[in-house]
This record gives structure tokens, sequence and C-alpha cells, in this order.
């Protein structure tokens, strides 16, 4: 099994990179390759919208840091994505990976039922850690951007974490623990 994972976090020991971080050693344990992309490492520009994805090339038409790792996602069998609950929103850095990744889809996307370039049978994992205790707080952000995740043909899974806000505090949070080694299992299982 393939693994990338996208660190949306500018905090490399925080909460979310923590729990993805989890997962990608247990799965690595258990013979997964894993590439872990740390996004505020990198230099990358968001969309351009530019076309040239649907217009002349099969992959983004910018040609930076991120190209790599949207050509790891494109390879691999399983994506982890991780990011704090930033202003009700996903942080920024993964924001721009997210509109880059427009490129997975088909010219003719909106007519096409099968509207993705990737091969099928991905799976996904959003981890979203967030300061705000209540959790019908911030609840809209991974239906959102699921439902694109799902046109690339991505099944998926949710890790949300709420009430966690200085780094570590998630590795007091023994649910959250729980949740991240089932994940890796079930995705050492697949
Ligand atoms: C700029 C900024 C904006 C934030 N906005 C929110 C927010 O809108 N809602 C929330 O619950 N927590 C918010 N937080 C708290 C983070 O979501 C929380 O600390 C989270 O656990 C950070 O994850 P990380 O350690 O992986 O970076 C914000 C933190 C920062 C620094």
């Amino acid at each position: 099994m393939k693994v990338v994972c996208v660190l949306g976090s500018p905090r490399s020991k925080g909460n979310s990179s923590f729990l993805a971080r989890r997962i990608c050693d247990r799965v690595r344990s258990s013979g997964a390759k894993v590439k872990i992309f740390s996004l505020n490492k990198i230099s990358y520009r968001g969309c351009q919208g530019c076309m040239a994805c649907k217009d002349k090339l099969e992959r983004c038409g910018v040609d930076d840091d991120l190209s790599q790792v949207l050509e790891a996602v494109r390879l691999s069998d399983c994506l982890i994505l991780a990011t704090p609950v930033y202003y009700g929103d996903v942080s920024s850095q993964l924001k721009a990976f997210i509109d880059r990744t427009f490129s997975f889809l088909k010219p003719d996307f909106p007519s096409n039922p099968m509207p993705s370039r990737l091969a099928p049978g991905k799976k996904m994992v959003f981890i979203l850690t967030q300061g705000q205790p209540d959790e019908d707080q911030f609840a809209d952000i991974f239906p959102r951007y699921d439902s694109f995740f799902r046109l690339y043909g991505f099944s998926t899974t949710l890790i949300r974490v709420c009430g966690v806000f200085n780094p570590g505090d998630v590795e007091n949070h023994p649910e959250a623990l729980q949740w991240a080694d089932e994940t890796a299992e079930r995705l050492i299982k697949s």
C-alpha cells in the first residue's frame, strides 16, 4: 500500500500532525510505503485558474514544489490530509493544495459520469482538529470538502477532534488516539 500524508498545519508537532504521523507509523510498520509532505515547508502557489489542466495537460500546469505532491497522490492508494481549523475552515496551506487538485478532474467533469482522472479505489482520511469544544461548531467543514474528494473517487473517513488547542493536547485525548489507531488498522486490513 502506498500512503501519502499531507500535513496542513504549520505546527509540525501540533495536534493534527500528531494524529497523522501516528497513523503513518502504524501502517509503515505493517509494510506500507509512506510519504509525508509538510505543506508549510514547501514553496507553492494556489490554483492560477489557467485551465491548462483542462485545455492542454492531464495534470496541473503550475510547476512548483506541489507538483511532486500531486503526482504522489495520483500514484498512491491512500491519502491522509491533516489540518487545524483556522477561522472556521481548513488552513490556508491545505486550501491551496485542495484548489490545485482541480487538476484531478477531466475537462468534461460536469457532465461525465466518470469525472476523475485518478484510478478508482483510493482511500482518504481527513483529520481535523479544532480548539472549540462544541462539536456543532465548524461541523460543516468536512462535508464541504468531502463532496469534492468523492468526485475524485476517494472513499473517505473523518477523524475530528474538538477542544484541542495547544500542541500536545491531542495526546491527552484517549478517544482521538483510539480513532487514529482504528483507522490505521482498517487501512492495514483493506
Ligand atoms: C489562526 C488561527 C485560527 C484558528 N481558528 C479557529 C477556529 O475558527 N475555530 C476553532 O475551533 N479553533 C481555531 N483555532 C485553534 C486551532 O484549530 C487549534 O489550536 C488546533 O488544535 C490546531 O491544530 P494543530 O495543532 O494541528 O495546528 C485557530 C488557531 C489559529 C492559530
